[in-house]
């Protein structure tokens, strides 16, 4: 394993060098210049994310020999901010002979006392949970009692029991695992005094047969006044991850589903972890990628996987949730432009002010007579290629068209947003090389979609269907490398 995990941290240290020295994003059209991507490799789910001593951390589920899915790692990074990331040596490697001999996968980190604790699946013929613990926050010692939890509750499938989530509340720890029961995904609640015995508390929820297969990734936190259950589901069109908000009640430790929603509508977007971090913030991360791709364009330059801005979330007074990306990427702006409020359409409105592959906008406009209005993002001046970014008025749908984006693969996700009689559509969108992030109306709808466009194609657009539509206000800033 040292040898191995050794090798790991040569890669990682070798590939960081030459991202200092070569700065790939000025060869590599789609590596993102300020979303958390791997230096080199595959990278999918964010883990152990935590605020430890005032530093930022967040832990990858991480191939470093390769940019396809292979024998998983624990890639490290740390951050003062949220948006300067530092790549550290890889954290855990699979030990052959041990529990996790198969791979470390998904989990979580917490503060026990000053040592930063992460608690992870490993993976083999079972699927079993187990400890590290690292009192500076960078080197860990795997704990020689591992696995701290070997086996699901009767009736769930011992290779089906993973990706624990663990927090504290009523003077406890409690863990929240995935796993499924009879075909349906399932959150299983645990609770510790030690983090290292573990007892089963209850099945927290389970789908009710149209949730899901299995349930990958469960966190579940307090928010405002409820609590908040979010999960990755194997068999659901497109694997969206899920939010349900409700209540736990800690003593039966059953969670009552008071609503559910789609976390994010877009194509890539999965795996979600969150933490609260030192101001009492929700901070969200999600992998910026899906298992129901196809095409892996940065493949071609080595490496796999980006994360999602980080996104605060929080609760409206009707329990919806409300997701934002964290105000610490505005310190990334420069050049703000706007454009004046005027009609548009029907037909195409090009915006010579605002152009760009890495951007952030705040948008909002009115449809008024038009059936279909849309934002053109990474346009190129021949318009052969583009984004569409498009509300249609007849279906109430807010939809990320990428058809003609480039290279990967096309599609169109969509997401319902109804709007309301004089309702303007309000948009913040963020770019990034080859991403594209939407929230709308507060951050009520979220679409996240990866794109693979020529580098020059870097114009925005407007474009109104069946009557004219007005822009009532647009302001752009360039969003540049930390
Ligand atoms: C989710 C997931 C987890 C698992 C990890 C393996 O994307 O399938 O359930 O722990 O990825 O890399």
């Amino acid at each position: 394993m040292a040898t191995r995990g050794g090798l790991a941290t040569a890669v990682v240290v070798v590939a960081s060098l030459a991202a200092a020295l070569g700065a790939p994003g000025d060869v590599d059209p789609w590596r993102p210049l300020w979303h958390f991507t791997p230096p080199a490799g595959w990278m999918n789910d964010p883990n152990g994310l935590a605020h430890f001593r005032g530093e930022y951390h967040l832990f990858y589920q991480y191939h470093p020999f390769g940019p396809d899915w292979g024998p998983m790692h624990w890639g490290h990074a740390v951050s003062p901010d949220l948006v300067r990331w530092r790549h550290l040596p890889i954290a855990l490697a699979p030990s052959p002979g041990g529990p996790d001999a198969g791979g470390c996968f998904s989990g979580s980190a917490v503060d026990d006392g000053g040592v930063l604790s992460v608690v992870y699946t490993g993976h083999g013929e079972r699927q079993v949970q187990c400890l590290a613990t690292s009192p500076d926050g960078r080197v860990f010692t795997k704990h020689p009692g591992n696995p701290v939890l070997a086996s699901p509750p009767e009736g769930f499938p011992p290779e089906h029991f993973r990706d624990p989530k663990v927090w504290r509340a009523e003077g406890h720890w409690w863990m929240v695992a995935g796993s499924k029961r009879d075909g349906r995904g399932a959150a299983l609640l645990y609770e510790s005094a030690d983090l290292r015995r573990w007892s089963f508390k209850a099945v927290a929820a389970e789908s009710d047969g149209t949730l899901g297969t299995m349930w990958e990734c469960p966190d579940l936190f307090a928010l405002g006044d409820r609590h908040v259950l979010v999960v990755s589901p194997e068999g659901l069109d497109r694997r969206k991850a899920l939010a349900f908000v409700g209540r736990l009640d800690y003593g039966t430790g059953r969670f009552a589903i008071e609503s559910r929603h789609v976390a994010d509508h877009g194509f890539d977007f999965y795996a979600p972890q969150s933490f609260e971090d030192a101001g009492g913030r929700r901070v969200v991360i999600g992998w910026m990628d899906s298992w129901a791709s196809k095409a892996w364009p940065t493949k071609a330059w080595g490496w796999a996987g980006a994360m999602t801005v980080p996104r605060l979330l929080r609760l409206s007074v009707d329990g919806t949730p409300l997701w934002a990306p964290v105000p610490e990427i505005e310190t990334l702006r420069r050049d703000p432009a706007s454009v004046p409020p005027g009609d548009f359409g029907p037909g195409l409105h090009v915006l010579d002010a605002v152009q760009g592959d890495s951007l952030d906008l705040e948008v909002e406009i009115d449809p008024g007579a038009a059936s279909e209005v849309a934002l053109l993002l990474r346009r190129s001046a021949d318009g052969r290629q583009e984004t569409r970014l498009k509300y249609d008025r007849a279906s109430g749908t807010l939809a990320i068209d990428r058809e003609r984006a480039g290279a990967g693969e096309g599609g169109v996700h969509e997401a319902p947003l109804a709007l309301a009689a004089g309702e303007t559509l309000r948009l913040r969108v963020l770019l990034d090389r080859s991403s594209v992030e939407v929230f709308a109306q507060d951050g009520r709808v979220v679409l996240t979609d990866r794109v693979y466009p020529d580098a020059a194609s870097v114009g925005v657009a407007l474009e109104a269907q069946g009557g004219r539509a007005r822009l009532v206000g647009l302001r752009s800033w360039r969003l540049l490398r930390p």
